[in-house]
């Protein structure tokens, strides 16, 4: 069904209601694995825009939207936002920002985010880069965040685990079995992360360019 369709939109690489083209890369791994943290040092040495769904739906909340109390409570619970809204916050920053290459932080974090978004936009991934780190690490790291967010309190960091173990992680191994991943050792210090980074976003950057 619809095989022409998907067939176009898999060679576009996914189109956004405004017409416009966009290359991206999503980005995935546990709460405090430094997603947000790698993807600022992407987007100083390779041209990309970053968008962190989580703090899409933070400005969403903040900005008073008649979703907003809905969302911090999902937040709160370290519960996953219908995919609705997500993707409806992700498509506009796209069209609104002036750039095509986008990474996507903390999206998809379940198999319902996943679905929607190729449904609703066509997108297919470049790549998924994905952080790997213990549990023990990022709780470690969560705790020094001090960015004073709700979640980010000892319940629910053991909620966003268990959300993350469940929801999450079949999202990396269903690109996993589609060689969509690139696995990188979250574990080590910032610089060290990033060496490993650049390297995959290099040959990346070799081929498309
Ligand atoms: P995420 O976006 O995956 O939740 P962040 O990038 O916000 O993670 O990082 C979580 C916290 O850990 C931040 O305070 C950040 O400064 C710190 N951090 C990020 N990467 C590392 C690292 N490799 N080693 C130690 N601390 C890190
Ligand atoms: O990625 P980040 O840690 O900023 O996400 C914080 C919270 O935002 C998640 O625990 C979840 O409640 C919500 N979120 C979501 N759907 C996403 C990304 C984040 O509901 N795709
Ligand atoms: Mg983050």
């Amino acid at each position: 069904m619809g095989t022409v369709v998907d067939a176009v939109k898999q060679e576009a690489n996914g189109t956004l209601p405004n017409g416009k083209k966009v290359q991206v890369v999503f980005v995935l791994g546990g709460p405090g694995s430094g997603k947000g943290t790698q993807c600022a040092n992407i987007v100083e040495h390779f041209g990309f825009s970053h968008l962190s769904a989580g703090d899409l739906l933070r400005a969403e909340i903040k900005s008073g939207s008649e979703n907003g109390e809905m969302i911090q409570n999902m937040i709160k619970e370290g519960k996953i936002v219908p995919s609705e809204v997500t993707i409806k916050l992700l498509q506009q920053a796209m069209m609104d920002i002036d750039n095509e290459k986008f990474l996507i932080d903390g999206f998809p974090r379940n198999e319902e985010n996943r679905a929607a978004f190729e449904k609703v936009t066509g997108i297919i991934p470049e790549f998924v880069l994905f952080f790997d780190c213990s549990e023990e690490e990022m709780e470690r790291r969560i705790m020094n965040r001090n960015q004073g967010r709700e979640d980010d309190n000892i319940d629910t960091i053991r909620k966003r685990f268990k959300v993350f173990v469940e929801s999450s992680v079949p999202v990396v191994e269903y690109y996993e079995s589609r060689g969509k991943v690139r696995k990188i050792d979250a574990g080590k210090p910032v610089e060290e992360v990033f060496e490993a980074v650049k390297t995959v976003f290099s040959s990346i950057h070799a081929k498309v360019a």
